[in-house]
């Protein structure tokens, strides 16, 4: 058995690498990971040009990993959005591998860990990269809060990416997004996110229909984004190319 794990890239069906295409076309079984990301097409899409069945998985069907291992004669091709190892979920599936013996061969795609250099903020002065989740009334952690101060404490830009409730077929805006960090910001007043603060925010990146937008928190959280997915950007120290080329994107 080989396991494949395929990245799909950013946009549609047509951003899978020739390489993966071709193992797609070994495999008997071809699972998708759609709920850490999505493609523009729906899966139909990916079918019509593969020339196979995509079985989407869900969280716990992937985490459990039994789906991918329950066919031990045969090699399986897991699609992964963007590129294979952007999500902790992909490791963990890569280690039960390795204690199963069975092998696997990773082929690399495009990631929105990556995209982002479009916008012109050097991929080499990003810090840790962190998660806005959705608030609940009892529920609003202030950690993405934290990672883009710790990463402004050493100049660092920091990316933001927004939560996905894949069964709600909800998506968070960048909109959404800055009104929860100006939330955080009334209860720890260090001023990171006043009306005047100025941010990067994205939507559809790696798309012909992408949207890269540079402004302060209150025009950003006015801004129209459009369809999902988004992510937002803290730019930290900035050299003067990179604010040459986020001139391109005020607002
Ligand atoms: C958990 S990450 C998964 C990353 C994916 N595996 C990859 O390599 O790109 C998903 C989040 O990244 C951001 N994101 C992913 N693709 C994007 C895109 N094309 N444009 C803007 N944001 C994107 C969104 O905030 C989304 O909720």
């Amino acid at each position: 058995m080989v396991i494949y794990m395929i990245g799909l890239g950013l946009d549609d069906e047509k951003d899978i690498s020739l390489k993966g295409l071709e193992a797609i076309k070994r495999c008997r079984h071809v699972y998708l990971e759609d709920y850490t990301s999505i493609l523009n097409v729906p899966i139909s899409g990916l079918e019509k040009l593969y020339g196979k069945k995509v079985i989407p998985l869900s969280r716990e069907k992937i985490e459990v990993a039994d789906t991918i291992f329950s066919h031990p004669n045969e090699d399986v091709a897991l699609l992964v959005v963007g590129d294979v190892f952007s999500a902790t979920t992909h490791v963990d599936l890569f280690l039960r591998a390795k204690e199963h013996n069975v092998r696997v061969q990773v082929i690399h795609n495009a990631s929105i860990m990556t995209a982002i250099g479009e916008t012109g903020l050097e991929l080499y002065k990003f810090g840790k990269t962190t998660s806005m989740p959705y608030f609940e009334k009892s529920y609003m952690p202030q950690s993405p809060y934290d990672a883009v101060l710790e990463n402004l404490m050493h100049g660092l830009h920091t990316l933001i990416l927004l939560d996905i409730k894949r069964s709600e077929n909800r998506f968070m805006s960048v909109n959404e997004c800055l009104r929860q960090f100006t939330q955080i910001e009334d209860v720890r007043k260090k001023g990171i996110f006043s009306d005047r603060s100025l941010v990067v925010g994205c939507a559809r990146l790696g798309s012909e229909h992408r949207i890269i937008k540079y402004g302060t928190v209150m025009q950003l959280m006015d801004s129209e984004f459009g369809e999902p997915l988004h992510c937002l950007i803290y730019p930290g120290k900035l050299h003067f190319m990179e604010e040459d080329m986020l001139k391109l994107w005020k607002v």
